[in-house]
């Protein structure tokens, strides 16, 4: 009788090599941060010269946020515009906001400055080529880092944005939740267990795009992965269960009231909120606590009594943090409400167009797609 000990499952073959094959006819080239690189992770291009990690650098800060497609001509605009990383250091922050329009997200613009500054300062103008160098920089992470020295230096690097991360968790079937430090860990090492010696620059890339175009979120093309052989989710058909998503928490719900003033003139009467805090700078409709009385807060705050209320239903809105539930009051004013308000850059009486031309929270314009028709109807039905 045989006795089969201590037999392991037989883990996955390596990602590289399948990889790196099908980089060579599928794989994203020419990317102009590459300067037509050959991949070879020399940090050379095939006219020998040496890529350039500034515009490494810039690109992997463009593409934290957005798709490679769409990436590439405000990549452009922005290189054209700061061609280099003492153009940048010595470029006014509103010129480089600027050139950053359109790509959101503006802190990541303020840390390339300033990292810049710093660089231009402290380094003659050199990045530094080590993670720990990189890494102390504003705006670069361990990710970042890793990939401005893998794809402009060939150096084992290991990254881990989210492509990457699911492209690790599925091959391994990684069933718990990564945002633990434990399990950001476990897939540090098998990012890292799966450099391969030579080509990591293209290994790099290529596991970025089988992420970005192969081994999608929610419809893994998993019929033309080159790695579908050694991924344990697709054996066990997991691959649309991992990765494990957020144990969701219970939100707290919180109440407020929106008061939906509306003059004999049918305008309506919006603020525009606070730059910090949720709608930072967007407008709104005034707030009333919920415990308070409608009209005397419309006395109080417009020095007008309603000549009527009514309540809408109510709007759940869910923040990170916590769920926020609307209830809309509307109040009809009369005919003698106060033509100016105490702030008027804050606080105005708009007509609906006028309203649909503003930043507006999200539940506003939900409202306003419900109350400009109607006012519309009764202020032709008055005519
Ligand atoms: N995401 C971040 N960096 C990237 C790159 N170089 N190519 C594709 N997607 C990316």
């Amino acid at each position: 009788m045989s006795v089969r000990i201590g037999v392991q499952p037989k883990p996955p073959p390596g990602l590289a090599a399948p990889l790196l094959r099908w980089y060579r006819c599928h794989g994203r080239r020419g990317l102009p941060w590459i300067q037509g690189g050959d991949g070879s992770g020399q940090g050379r291009s095939p006219s020998g010269r040496s890529v350039d990690l500034y515009l490494v650098w810039v690109s992997e800060v463009i593409l934290q946020q957005t798709r490679v497609e769409s990436a590439i001509p405000y990549y452009r605009r922005f290189v054209a515009r700061f061609p280099d990383l003492s153009a940048l250091a010595h470029a006014s922050l509103d010129d480089v906001l600027a050139a950053w329009s359109g790509l959101g997200y503006y802190a990541r613009a303020r840390n390339l400055h300033r990292a810049a500054r710093t660089v231009a300062r402290e380094r003659s103008g050199r990045l530094p080529e080590t993670l720990e160098g990189l890494i102390a920089l504003p705006g670069i992470g361990r990710s970042t880092a890793g990939a401005i020295l893998a794809l402009g230096r060939g150096h084992r690097c290991p990254i881990l944005d989210g492509n990457v991360r699911r492209v690790l968790a599925r091959y391994h079937a990684v069933r718990q939740w990564p945002g633990t430090a434990a399990v950001r860990r476990r897939f540090w090492e098998l990012a890292e267990r799966h450099l391969p010696r030579r080509g990591v620059a293209e290994y790099t890339q290529a596991i970025m795009d089988l992420g970005a175009t192969i081994c999608l979120p929610r419809r893994p093309a998993c019929d033309r992965c080159p790695v579908r052989r050694g991924c344990i989710a697709h054996r066990d058909g997991l691959e649309r269960c991992i990765p494990v998503r957020r144990p969701r928490k219970k939100l707290p719900l919180r109440r407020t009231r929106f008061v939906i003033a509306v003059s004999s003139a049918g305008e309506l009467l919006l603020e525009c909120r606070p730059p910090t805090g949720i709608w930072g700078g967007l407008w709104c409709f005034p707030e009333c606590p919920p415990e308070r009385d409608p009209g005397s807060w419309a006395d109080d705050r417009l020095g007008a009594v309603p000549l009527a209320e009514e309540r809408l239903p109510s709007l759940r809105h869910t923040f990170s943090h916590f769920r926020l539930d609307v209830e809309p009051i509307l109040l009809r004013l009369p005919p003698s409400r106060p033509a100016t308000l105490a702030e008027p850059d804050r606080i105005r009486w708009l007509s609906p167009p006028e309203c649909s031309r503003l930043g507006l929270a999200v539940p506003v314009r939900k409202l306003l797609d419900i109350i400009v028709p109607r006012i519309r109807t009764e202020r032709k039905s008055e005519r």
